[in-house]
């Protein structure tokens, strides 16, 4: 039987990814530092699922037990310390964010050589690439060779470039069997809409959820920021496709090239909602003053660039943004209509 490890099967990503290699007919083990996922019950996305702390090294000892020799034939690593603009761009958490996240890695990567794993999926992020190839919203640069030289707007994104690095070097000295991919802005159901974590695509789907017709919702920055999406069923889809080839470790993107700016997004929201309702965006002193931190809005442009992925894949990314968009919707305005009740 092929079996699966999931670290960070607890969230948003490993959840759907743990779901479908259950559904493939994988043995699938999952650990994260959540006591279960937020919105599935365990016998949904695994056969085993392990609560702990990866940042500690006797636990990922733990996590990589199982009944078949601890023998894993793919391994995901998606744990990490993460949100989206609101938590990643404030600067109150870079310290967390860096330690958290380059601690879990640098234990995963050196149990997946110690257990001879098959081969390991690392996730970094599309925020590794340089700030200066994003500015301009209409022509933002994220061709997988434009990393270097490096200099990412965040420190969520060194510490990814430090984990790519790292997971790449293993492959180099120990010969452990890699995939690196960059995600860019995955959206969807079942992912995080609320709290201060959510990204753009929830964020606007709760707030439009939330507001009366005649209403206004708030969107951060001028609105003309650039960003894509990509659907977490094709991301899916995209990971383990990338996975299952034996010629390519990456890094490579994987995102949609579907651009548009925050305001369109926000729009599209409202389209859903059916109602009418106003954008009023807010940056600048407004926002220090209401918030008592500066707006985040990270890069004024990004796009992921597919060349890559289709050259070596065969295969390319198709849902249409409104289409995930429209799923998403329904699915936060049910948790906003439950929340409320
Ligand atoms: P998520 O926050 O929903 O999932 C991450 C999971 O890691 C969470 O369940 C969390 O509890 C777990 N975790 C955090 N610290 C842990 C620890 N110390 N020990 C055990 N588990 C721990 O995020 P996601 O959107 O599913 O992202 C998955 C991965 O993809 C992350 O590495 C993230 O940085 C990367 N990524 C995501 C996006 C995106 O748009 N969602 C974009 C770029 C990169
Ligand atoms: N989150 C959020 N909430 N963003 C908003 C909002 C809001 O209410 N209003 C406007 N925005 C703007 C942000 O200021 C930012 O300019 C843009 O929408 C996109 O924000 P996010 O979706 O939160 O994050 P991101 O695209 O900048 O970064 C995300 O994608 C990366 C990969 O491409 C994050 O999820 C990162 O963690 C991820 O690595």
């Amino acid at each position: 039987m092929k079996n699966a490890l999931v670290l960070g099967g607890g969230g948003f990503i490993g959840g759907h990814l743990a779901k479908r290699l259950k559904e493939e007919g994988f043995y699938v083990k999952i650990v994260d530092i959540k006591p279960n996922h937020e919105f599935w019950s365990h016998d949904v996305i695994c056969d085993d699922y392990l609560q702990g702390d990866l940042r500690d090294p006797r636990v990922v000892e733990q996590a990589f037990e199982n009944k078949f020799s601890n023998n894993y034939h793919e391994v995901y690593q998606l744990a990490a310390d993460m949100g989206g603009a609101g938590y990643i761009f404030t600067g109150e958490n870079d310290a967390n964010v860096m330690h958290n996240s380059a601690l879990i890695n640098l234990n995963v990567v050196h149990e997946c050589v110690k257990n001879k794993v098959g081969r390991v999926f690392y996730s970094s992020s599309a925020c590794m690439y340089p700030e200066h190839n994003q500015q301009d919203p209409n022509n933002p640069n994220c061709e997988e060779s434009s990393a270097y030289p490096a200099n990412p707007d965040s420190e969520y994104g060194w510490e990814k470039l430090f984990s790519e690095r790292l997971f790449l070097a293993f492959n180099r000295n120990y010969k452990l069997s890699v995939r690196v991919g960059r995600f860019h802005n995955i959206f969807g159901e079942f992912g995080t809409w609320v709290g201060g974590k959510e990204k753009a695509p929830a964020a606007m789907c709760r707030k439009a959820a939330e507001t009366d017709a005649g209403g206004t919702i708030e969107v951060w920055g001028d609105g003309h920021q650039t960003r894509s999406f990509l659907h977490v069923t094709e991301c899916v889809e995209a990971v383990l496709r990338f996975m299952r080839q034996d010629s390519f470790m990456g890094p490579v993107n994987i995102g949609s090239e579907e651009m548009v700016t925050i305001n369109q997004l926000a729009l599209m929201a409202i389209q859903l909602s059916g109602k009418n309702i106003k954008i009023n965006n807010i940056g600048g002193q407004e926002f220090v003053d209401k918030y008592g931190f500066s707006c985040p809005v990270g890069v004024k442009g990004r796009n992921s660039d597919n060349k890559l992925y289709k050259d070596k894949m065969g295969w390319e990314v198709s849902i249409p943004l409104l289409e995930g968009m429209k799923t998403t919707f329904t699915w936060i305005n049910e948790q906003v209509k439950l929340q409320t009740k």
